[in-house]
C-alpha cells in the first residue's frame, strides 16, 4: 500500500503528541510520507493517538505505521525528528519563564535525539521558534544544515490565504512569502508575492495590501482568540508535513524556514526565517534573494529582536 515501492522505508519521529504533533503525524500518515513515531511524556497519549490513527488505516488506505511511545526506543535511526514538545504560556508566567521551561524541554529532547537518531534532520516547531531552533542546534552539536525550524511555511500559507480572500483568486494561483522571525516582527514580502504572476502591489490597492499584511502578522493570534484555549494546529501540522516531505524527498524545494544565517542578508549567528533550499541533509543552502532597502531593514530589525532575546539566554550546553 506504500505510495512508491521504490522509496526506501523512512522514519519520522514527532516529539510532542499534542495538537500540532498529532496533526502533523496524521497528515504524514495520510500522505504516506514515512513511518511515524509519536513521543510524549504524557502516559498513554502518544499510544492512544497512534492507535486511533492506525484505526483509520483501512479507511484511508495508508500503508505506513504510526507508533506511540513514552520513551525514545522506537525513534532509533529516525531520518527526521520534529520537536513540538513544549508548554503553552500559563497565567502568571512571564515570557522568560516560558523560554526557560521550553528551553529545558528542547534540551532534554535533543539529548535523546543525539543518542537515538544522531544522523537525523531536526525540525523545531516549539515556540518561541527562532530561539528554540537556535538552542536545539547549539545543544545538538549537529551541523547547522541539520537543524531548522518551521515558521515561514505557516506564515506564508496564512499570507496566501488572506491574499486569496482579498483578490478572489484561487489560492493555488498565489505565491506568497514571509521571511523573518516567527512572531510579530515577521516580514511579509509584498514585492515578492504574486497573484497569477502579478505582484501583490499591482493586484490590490495599498490599503488592502496593508490589511492582508496585518491579518497575516496576527494570523496566529486571531486563531488563539477564537479558540480561547490553545493555539493553531491544523495549518502548523500541515506546514510541518510539507517540510518533512521535501526533506525526505531530497527535492531542493525552496521554502521559507528558520535557519542559521552566516552572512546572508548581513546577518549571522542566529536562526531566522530565510529562503531555504531543502534536501535530505536539511538545509541545502540559504538562498540570497534580492531584497530592497526597506525589506532588508525589516528583516534586520526582526533579527535584532531575536538577537536581543538570545543575548539574555545562557546557551551553555
Ligand atoms: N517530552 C515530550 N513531550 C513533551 C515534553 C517533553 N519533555 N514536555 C511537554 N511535552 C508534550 C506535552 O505533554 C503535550 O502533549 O508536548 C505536547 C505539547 O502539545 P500541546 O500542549 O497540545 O501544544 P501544541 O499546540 O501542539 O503546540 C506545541 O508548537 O506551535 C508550537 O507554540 C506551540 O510551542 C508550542 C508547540
Amino acid at each position: 500500500m506504500r505510495g512508491d515501492p521504490q522509496m526506501p522505508l523512512r522514519k519520522v519521529t514527532v516529539v510532542g503528541a499534542g495538537q500540532v504533533g498529532a496533526t502533523a503525524a496524521f497528515i504524514m500518515a495520510l500522505k504516506q510520507t514515512a513511518d511515524v513515531v509519536l513521543i510524549d511524556v504524557a502516559e498513554g497519549i502518544p499510544q492512544g493517538k497512534a492507535l486511533d490513527m492506525m484505526h483509520a488505516r483501512s479507511i484511508e488506505g495508508f500503508g505506513v505505521t504510526v507508533t506511540g511511545s513514552n520513551d525514545y526506543g522506537p525513534a532509533e535511526g529516525s531520518d527526521v525528528v520534529v520537536i513540538t514538545a513544549g508548554l503553552p504560556r500559563k497565567p502568571g508566567m512571564t515570557r522568560e519563564d516560558l523560554l526557560a521551561a521550553n528551553g529545558a524541554i528542547v534540551r532534554s529532547v535533543i539529548a535523546e535525539v543525539r543518542e537515538r537518531a544522531p544522523e537525523a534532520v531536526v525540525v523545531c516547531v516549539t515556540n518561541p521558534l527562532d530561539i528554540m531552533t537556535h538552542l536545539a542546534w547549539r545543544a545538538s552539536g549537529f551541523p547547522a544544515s541539520r537543524v531548522l525550524g518551521m515558521g515561514g511555511v505557516l506564515d506564508s500559507a496564512r499570507f496566501a490565504y488572506f491574499i486569496a480572500q482579498a483578490t478572489g483568486a484561487p489560492v493555488t494561483d498565489i505565491d506568497a512569502v514571509v521571511l523573518g522571525a516567527h512572531g510579530d516582527t515577521m516580514v511579509p514580502l509584498t514585492r515578492h508575492s504574486t497573484v497569477r504572476g502579478i505582484p501583490l502591489a499591482e493586484a490590490l490597492p495599498a490599503a488592502a495590501v496593508a490589511e492582508v499584511v496585518s491579518r497575516t502578522i496576527n494570523g496566529g493570534a486571531e486563531v488563539v482568540s477564537l479558540l480561547k484555549s490553545g493555539s493553531a494546529f491544523y495549518a502548523p501540522g500541515a506546514s510541518v508535513a510539507a517540510m518533512v516531505a521535501e526533506i525526505l524527498g531530497d527535492t531542493g524545494a525552496v521554502m521559507p524556514a528558520c535557519a542559521l544565517v552566516d552572512g546572508e542578508y548581513g546577518l549571522s549567528g542566529l536562526h531566522i526565517g530565510v529562503p531555504v533550499e531543502l534536501g535530505c541533509e536539511g538545509v541545502r543552502a540559504v538562498r540570497q534573494w534580492d531584497l530592497d532597502d526597506a525589506e532588508l531593514a525589516a528583516l534586520r530589525a526582526s533579527a535584532g529582536g531575536v538577537a536581543d532575546v538570545l543575548a539574555t539566554l545562557d546557551l551553555g550546553v
